[in-house]
């Protein structure tokens, strides 16, 4: 499965959900490839943070060509998850028409709900060369207890795309293990964002098939 982590928005957790969805497919056995398409680099970074063994492979690749050399690149593994870049229009084109399921970050926030409008139609244009890419809304630094945090699925109805049931909540955690090139379940086994990570990820493996 080829997972693209898109949303033209910057900071909205795409980093975040590709090494933790990485992570957590690497853990159930699987072979998988992390695809930092993002000029900026933040998942090879996050790699190089690291210390000791790697989960799974990443490799820098933020061209325009990605959906041509992914056949390629892709050799070998059983899931390929893509971190996409925010604003970059041709990157981002080219990371969707590579995916089978295009995966959305959206903060419960006006703001982002409104911004996803972007993402939603650079979906659509490739929908019309590559007819079986899905796509899914997956709700993230939701905060417990608010209004927008239960609004927000509401207002993600409105566009064309699957909303997940699963969503992240804010936690600190998150960045924390960043920091060290870590996956959440690395740093807190036990903890309530683990089982949200694998709710998302088994959520996904579901929609996606
Ligand atoms: N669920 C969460 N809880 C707490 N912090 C989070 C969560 N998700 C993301 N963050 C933090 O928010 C910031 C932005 O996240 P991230 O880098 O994953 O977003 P991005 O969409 O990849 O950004 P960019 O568009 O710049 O690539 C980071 O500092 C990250 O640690
Ligand atoms: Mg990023």
């Amino acid at each position: 499965m080829i997972f693209g982590i898109l949303n033209q928005k910057g900071g909205v957790g795409k980093t975040t959900l590709s090494v933790n969805l990485a992570a957590c497919l690497a853990r159930a056995g699987h072979r998988v490839l992390l695809i930092d398409a993002d000029p900026q680099g933040s998942a090879l970074d996050w790699a190089a943070a690291r210390q000791g063994e790697p989960l799974f492979t990443v490799v820098g690749f933020p061209r325009p060509s990605i959906h041509k050399e992914i056949g390629l690149m892709g050799k070998g593994y059983d899931h390929i998850v893509i971190d996409g870049p925010p604003r970059v229009t041709d990157l981002a084109r080219s990371a969707i028409m590579a995916s089978d399921i295009v995966v959305i970050p959206v903060q419960p926030s006006p703001y982002d709900i409104w911004a996803a409008d972007e993402v939603v139609k650079l979906i659509e244009e490739a929908r019309v060369y590559k007819e079986s890419i899905k796509s899914a809304f997956v709700v993230n630094r939701k905060i417990t207890n608010t209004a927008i945090g239960r609004d927000v699925r509401e207002a993600l109805a409105a566009y064309p795309v699957h909303v997940l049931q699963a969503s992240v909540t804010q936690r600190v955690v998150f960045a924390e293990a960043a920091a060290q090139g870590q996956a959440i379940f690395e740093i807190d086994a036990a903890g309530p964002a683990v089982a949200e990570i694998e709710a998302v990820a088994a959520e996904l493996m579901e929609y996606a098939k």
